[in-house]
């Protein structure tokens, strides 16, 4: 099969996959209506192009909280990479490095902080989910201040696990110990991220998070625009506008559609990224245009590394930064700055 896009993926990882693994990583909560909704809102738009722009040279570079990064095109956190590849996390990660972009690791990975950090070698952010255990919260901060991470992102949009039919049906029985936190207590991998993750963290838990390290700190799973400015009044340096791709509260709105009113409201006073359904370039020019900063992918790379490992996930993400290139060209934008929101029509 010769791979024209980054959906075709999924297929191939499909065979690659137990029943039980495709369906963690495939699933949405409840009816999918916000997963499907997520690549469905994208098409509710349609791009104003500009012509007769020099775009002999496109440029997707970008600054990521004051990092260089060579376009805005994150790796989003999935738990779990170890059931895609033996080498789990430690391959997108190289795969990041090397394309010079963000590889943002889950406190629920496969593969280790220190693994991830040293095998891994680029730009790595490390996603926090606060545990009832504080101690052990505070410890994940600190090893991934010392393997050299350079942002906390803060997971807020999952107090409890969300409704996912498919797990609870055919339940993740996880065969080898986590990289970071070793055993979950419980049954399965669902039960098991319910008992430890902490229901009552709030805005003032936010000061005890910052206070943990001085490294730049993101808040992720927004999508109301008050927490937008309760997020920026408390001084987070980015949020990601996100719903966890469907996996949380089903019939939530799609990423794409919380975007706007997020940016009018934040400002300028943080960076805004955004993750959920991005599967091809216009999707990438669609977010960018209203005011993301950058967008991260997750399903896409996760099939990828399971259809072939290392060499998929390159090509998945060099699919996805060609079309990028394109749809950028095509609109007549040299540059980032150069997608404005006037190019995008809602219907
Ligand atoms: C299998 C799976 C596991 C995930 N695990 C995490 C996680 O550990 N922490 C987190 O903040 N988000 C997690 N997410 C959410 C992703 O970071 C991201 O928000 C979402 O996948 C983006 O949507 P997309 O898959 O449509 O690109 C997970 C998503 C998937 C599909």
């Amino acid at each position: 099969m010769s791979v024209q896009d980054m959906r075709d993926f999924e297929t191939l990882a499909r065979n690659e996959l137990s029943a039980a693994a495709y369906g963690y990583y495939a699933g949405g909560s409840f009816d999918e209506q916000t997963l499907a909704d997520n690549e469905a809102a994208f098409g509710r738009r349609t791009l104003r192009t500009r012509g007769s722009a020099d775009v002999a040279e496109v440029d997707t570079s970008t600054t990521m909280l004051g990092m260089r990064v060579a376009a805005s095109i994150g790796f989003a956190p999935v738990a779990l990479q170890g059931l895609a590849h033996e080498s789990g996390e430690v391959v997108p990660a190289r795969v990041a490095a090397r394309a010079n972009v963000v590889y943002c690791l889950s406190t629920l990975s496969s593969r280790s902080i220190e693994s991830v950090g040293a095998e891994g070698g680029g730009t790595n952010w490390f996603q926090l989910y606060v545990f009832r255990d504080r101690r052990l919260t505070e410890e994940l901060v600190a090893r991934a201040v010392l393997s050299g991470y350079r942002a906390i992102v803060l997971t807020v949009d999952l107090p409890v696990v969300g409704k996912r039919e498919r797990e609870i049906l055919d339940p993740l029985l996880l065969q080898s110990r986590l990289g970071n936190i070793g055993d979950l207590e419980g049954s399965d991998f669902r039960s098991g991220v319910g008992k430890t993750i902490d229901p009552s963290l709030s805005w003032d838990d936010l000061a005890w998070v910052r206070s943990l390290s001085t490294l730049p700190l993101v808040l992720k799973g927004i999508l109301h625009p008050l927490d937008a400015a309760m997020a920026v009044e408390h001084g987070v340096d980015g949020l990601v506008v996100s719903n966890h791709g469907g996996r949380q509260l089903d019939r939530v709105l799609a990423s794409i559609d919380a975007l706007a009113p997020i940016v009018d409201v934040v400002d300028g006073r943080a960076e805004v990224y955004l993750d959920g359904g991005i599967r091809a370039g216009t999707d990438v020019v669609t977010a960018l245009a209203l005011g993301a900063r950058a967008v991260f992918i997750g399903r896409p790379y996760v099939f990828a590394l399971a259809a072939g490992g290392e060499p998929s996930v390159t090509l998945c993400f060099d699919i996805l930064l060609r079309q990028l290139r394109e749809a950028m060209a095509l609109s007549g934008a040299r540059t980032i700055e150069e997608l404005a929101a006037d190019m995008v029509l809602d219907h």
